[in-house]
Order: C-alpha cells, then structure tokens, then sequence
C-alpha cells in the first residue's frame, strides 16, 4: 500500500480547503475564493498531469456542505459546472473525468440537473484520454459511500469482506490514495476517501487552496518519492 507500492500509476488526493479564508484576508467575499479555488484546480490539474500522476481525486463538494448559505452553493453549483466544462483543456492535457458522490437517481440526492449534465458530458467527451485520471467528488462522503457498498455486497448474497465493499464503491477501479494534501491549515480528513485512504501518507499544509503553486505541489509529492 502507498509508498511501497510503484507498480501502479500514483493516486494524489486533495481536500481543496481554505477558499473563504483566502477571500477574507482580501477583503473578497467568500464566492471570490471559490473562484480562484476553482481556477488553482485547473492550474493543479495541469501541473499533476505533467508529473508522474496517474490518478488525481479533488474534493468539490461535500454532503456536508449542502447547509452553506444558498448564495454560495449556487455559486460553487455554477463553478463545477465550469470545472467540467472545461473539455478542450481536458482533452489536451490527455485527461480523463470521472465524478464520485450520491448517485442521482438515490434519494436524498440534491445535485441540480445542469451539473448532472455538465458532469455526464465531460466523463462522455473525455472518455478517451489514456493520462491521467481527474476525479471530482461532487455531493460526496465516504460514510455514505460505505454505507451503499456494504449494503450492495449484502444484497449480492455473498459475505460482505473487503475485497465485496471495495467492488461497490463509488469507483471501484479507482485504485488506493498515495498521498492526500490537505489545504488551509485543517488536520482532518472531513468524510473524505475513509476506505481508499487507510495506508496513506498525509500531508497539511497552511497555503490555501487558491495559492497552492507547483513548488507545494512538488514538495507533496516529493513524500512519496515522486519528485517532479
Ligand atoms: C473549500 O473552501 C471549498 C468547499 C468546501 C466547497 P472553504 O469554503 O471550506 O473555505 P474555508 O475553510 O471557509 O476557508
Ligand atoms: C471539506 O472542506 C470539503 C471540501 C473541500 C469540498 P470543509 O471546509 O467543508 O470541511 P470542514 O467542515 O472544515 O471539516
Ligand atoms: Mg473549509
């Protein structure tokens, strides 16, 4: 698991925290630093694609975070649906989109139609990029995740071991997490990845998620062996 592990392609995860901090220290409302947050994406995007990154999982949107002001979630709503539609720039760095969270066809899932759409056509149009693999979390959380694929495996008939859980996961061919970046000055892990992340090493750093460059970035992946 992890470090050891080089025969498969290395999976960076990232909690993009710390937008509203970094708006207010500009005096900026909240919705600003979700902005730049989302412009660092691409910038982060095309720096991991360039480096040995074969698997690069953002978390977007939590289940949790549905209960912000109205204003900013639809704000964050329109921001993904640019993130996802950023299809040229995906295609030329040669990768491939996938999504995670609550199906849209669960109850409780609060996704609006446009980002449905938005996020089906980027995994469609992007489907045939061989680099690298940007997940988005979107309405995601791993004890919802677990929950299902527990419950799946039980359905199947079969014992629910590790190997069932890890089949019904959101992605199961999603392989483990070698690093996970956290933004903003945070030490948790706030429901993200709980299974995929179980042998990985963990870096917290205080830039915000707007301001994390390549010289962080590289300095991340330089904990797992994997300069740039
Ligand atoms: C992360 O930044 C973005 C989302 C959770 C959607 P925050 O909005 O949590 O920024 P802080 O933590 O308040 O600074
Ligand atoms: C985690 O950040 C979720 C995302 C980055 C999308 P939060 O800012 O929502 O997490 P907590 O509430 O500080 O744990
Ligand atoms: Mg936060």
């Amino acid at each position: 698991m992890g470090q050891t592990d080089r025969a498969r392609p290395l999976h960076v995860a990232c909690i993009m925290d710390g937008n509203g901090r970094w708006a207010r220290r500009r005096g900026l409302p909240r919705t600003a630093g979700h902005t730049a947050g989302e412009e660092n994406l691409a910038e982060i995007v095309r720096i991991a694609a360039k480096r040995d990154v074969g698997w690069l999982t953002v978390f977007g949107f939590s289940t949790e975070n549905w209960v912000r002001p109205k204003a900013e979630v639809r704000h964050i709503l329109g921001l993904h649906r640019r993130l996802f539609g950023r299809i040229e720039e995906l295609n030329e760095h040669n990768v491939r989109v996938q999504w995670i969270g609550r199906p849209f066809d669960e109850p409780g899932s609060r996704t609006p139609v446009a980002v449905q759409r938005a996020i089906r056509q980027a995994i469609a149009d992007t489907a045939h990029n061989d680099g690298m693999t940007l997940t988005v979390a979107f309405d995601y959380g791993s004890r919802a995740e677990l929950a299902r694929a527990a419950a799946l495996a039980r359905r199947d008939g079969a014992a629910v071991s590790e190997g069932a859980v890890a089949s019904h996961l959101y992605d199961p061919s999603m392989p483990d997490v070698d690093l996970l970046i956290r933004t903003s000055g945070e030490s948790r892990i706030s429901n993200f990845l709980l299974w995929q992340i179980a042998g990985t090493q963990v870096c917290f750093t205080e830039r915000s998620w707007p301001d994390l460059d390549a010289a962080e970035f590289d300095a991340a992946l330089a904990l797992v062996g994997d300069g740039a």
